[in-house]
C-alpha cells in the first residue's frame, strides 16, 4: 500500500491509502500453474475495489488455491491436483484474460474464454495478437469477434523450441510482454534453459518498468540454496559449514563469531551481560557490515573486523551466551544476519551456508535445507581439549538451551546428524548430497 498526502486549500495534507494493484498482481498469482511455487503478493485482499481481482475465480477453475491473510495473496497448486483448462467470461477483468490465455498451453484440455470483443481495440488487437502468438507455439486457436478457445499441446511447445527458443512479439502491449513472461517461467526441457524469447520486454516500461528484473530475481532465489546448520558447542557446525562451502562454492557464515564480536566490543566498552540500558547505549555506537574474504563473510564492527585470536579468549567464551540471551542483542544481529543471502547472492555464490543456534528456527525458518548436528558430550569436550581451548562447552549449551529468546532446539522439520561416529568429510558429503538432491527436485 502507497500513501501519499494530497495539500488540499486549506493546506493541510490528508493521507490516501492506494491499493497494490490488481492485475500486476495475476502474473505473480499465476505462477504456479509455470512452476511448483508458492506465489505471495503483498497487500492484496479478496475485497479489493479492483474488478480485476476477480481474476482469482478464474485461476481457482485452473486448480491454484488462492487464499488471503492479512499479509496478501498466496497462490499454489493444490498436491496432486492437475492443472484443467478454463472456461471463463472476462468481460469484467478482461486485462487478466492475456495472463490465462498465454498458460493455457500448460493447461490439461481446451481453454475457453469469452466476453472480449473490446479487447480487440486496446493497445493491439489482443484476441488476434495473442491467438497469432499462440500459434507460433504450434497451439490450436480458434478466434470469434469475443471468444478465443485454445487447445493446448505440449508436444508441440517441446518440438517448436527444440533447438532454439520461440521468438514471441509483443505488440507494443505491455500484457502481452509480461503475460508471455510467465510463461516462460516453465522449465519445459527440464534443463532450465530459455525456450521462448520475448521480443521488446520494454514495453513493460508502461506499468511495470522492472517486471522482468523481477522475475529473474525471484529465479535466483527459488534455486538459490541456503543451508542452515545449528548445533551445540563443538558439535562441528564450523568445519562442516567450511567444508560445505568450499566443496559447492556456497558463502560461509559463522553467527557464532557475531556474537563473540559484539561480546567482545560490549565487555571493550565496559558493559555487563546484566545492563540492559549500558547494552542498548553501545549497541546504538555500533554499526555492522560484511567483508567478504575467501569465502567466509565476517562481520566488521565500526568497519574493522576483530582479529579471531580477540572472539576466543577466555572471558568472550566465558560471556558469550550471557550477552546472547539478551533480546535487544539478538535483534540488533537479527537483519545483518537475514540480509548475508542477498550479499552472497551479489558476490555470485553458488549459494549461503549459515551455522548457529537459531539459524533454521529464527534468522531461515524457511530454508529448505536445515540441519541440527550433534556429538556426544565426552566427543565434543575431547574436540575442544584437542584444540587447546579452555571452555565450558557445557555450560554453554544450557544456557543457549533455556534462554527464553531464540534458544537452542532444533527447529522442527530439520534433520539432525549425530556425527560422533562420522568424519568430517562424511558430515560434508552427506549434506552436499542433500542440496544437489535439492537443486535437482
Ligand atoms: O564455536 P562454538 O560452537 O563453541 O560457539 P559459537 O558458534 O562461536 O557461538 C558462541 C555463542 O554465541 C554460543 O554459545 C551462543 O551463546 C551464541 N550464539 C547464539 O546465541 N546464536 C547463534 N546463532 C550463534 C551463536
Ligand atoms: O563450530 P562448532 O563449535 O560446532 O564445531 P567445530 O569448531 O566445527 O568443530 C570442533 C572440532 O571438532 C574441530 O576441531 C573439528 O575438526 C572437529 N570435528 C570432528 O572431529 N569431526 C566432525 N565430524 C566435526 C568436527
Amino acid at each position: 500500500v502507497f500513501s501519499f498526502g494530497v495539500p488540499p486549500a486549506g493546506g493541510d495534507t490528508r493521507p490516501y491509502a492506494i491499493e497494490p494493484d490488481a492485475t500486476a498482481a495475476s502474473y505473480f498469482l499465476s505462477l504456479p500453474i509455470a512452476a511448483p511455487v508458492c506465489a505471495g503478493v503483498g497487500g492484496i485482499c479478496a475485497a479489493m475495489l479492483q474488478g480485476d481481482i476477480a481474476y482469482t475465480g478464474a485461476l481457482r477453475k485452473a486448480g491454484v488455491t488462492v487464499s488471503f491473510t492479512e499479509k496478501g495473496g498466496l497462490a499454489a497448486r493444490a498436491a496432486g491436483e492437475k492443472l484443467r483448462g478454463v472456461e471463463e467470461n472476462f468481460n469484467a477483468f478482461s486485462d487478466t484474460f492475456l495472463t490465462l490465455a498465454a498458460l493455457a498451453p500448460l493447461l490439461k484440455d481446451k481453454t475457453v474464454l469469452t466476453g472480449l470483443a473490446h479487447t480487440r481495440h486496446q493497445e493491439t488487437d489482443r484476441l488476434n495478437a495473442m491467438a497469432t502468438e499462440l500459434r507460433k507455439l504450434g497451439q490450436k486457436v480458434e478466434e470469434t469477434d469475443d471468444t478465443i478457445v485454445i487447445t493446448p499441446d505440449r508436444a508441440a511447445l517441446a518440438r517448436l523450441s527444440k533447438d532454439a527458443p520461440v521468438a514471441i512479439a509483443t505488440y507494443k502491449d505491455h500484457r502481452m510482454a509480461m503475460s508471455f513472461g510467465i510463461l516462460g517461467c516453465h522449465d519445459l526441457h527440464g534443463d532450465g534453459r530459455a525456450w521462448i524469447a520475448i521480443e521488446d520486454p520494454a514495453c513493460c516500461a508502461k506499468t511495470f518498468p522492472y517486471f522482468f528484473d523481477v522475475l529473474e530475481h525471484m529465479r535466483q532465489q527459488a534455486t538459490f540454496p541456503v543451508v542452515a546448520i545449528d548445533g551445540g558447542a563443538a558439535s562441528g557446525k564450523s568445519s562442516t559449514a567450511r567444508g560445505l562451502s568450499e566443496r559447492l562454492n556456497l558463502m560461509h557464515v559463522d553467527t557464532g563469531s557475531h556474537y563473540r564480536a559484539l561480546t567482545y566490543a560490549l565487555l571493550e566498552a565496559g558493559v555487563s551481560p546484566d545492563d540492559v540500558r549500558g547494552i542498548e547505549a553501545a549497541l546504538g555506537r555500533l554499526k555492522v557490515s560484511s567483508v567478504v574474504e575467501g569465502r567466509s563473510s565476517r562481520v566488521a564492527l565500526n568497519g574493522t573486523v576483530p582479529e579471531d585470536a580477540c572472539l576466543r579468549t577466555e572471558s568472550v567464551n566465558a560471556n558469550v551466551s550471557k550477552f546472547a540471551a539478551v533480546p535487544q542483542v539478538r535483534a540488533f544481529l537479527k537483519d545483518y544476519q537475514r540480509g548475508q543471502k542477498d550479499v552472497a547472492c551479489e558476490r555470485g555464490f553458488a549459494g549461503l551456508v549459515m551455522e548457529g543456534r537459531d539459524i533454521g528456527s529464527v534468522i531461515f525458518p524457511d530454508a529448505p535445507l536445515r540441519f541440527f548436528l550433534e556429538a556426544d558430550q565426552a566427543v565434543r569436550a575431547a574436540r575442544r581439549a584437542a584444540e587447546g581451548q579452555t571452555d565450558a562447552v557445557a555450560d554453554r549449551d544450557r544456557m543457549d538451551a533455556t534462554r527464553k529468546t531464540a534458544p537452542l532446539t532444533c527447529p522442527e522439520g530439520a534433520e539432525r546428524i549425530d556425527n560422533s561416529r562420522m568424519t568430517l568429510e562424511e558430515v560434508v558429503a552427506h549434506l552436499a548430497s542433500r542440496v544437489k538432491t535439492w537443486r535437482d527436485r
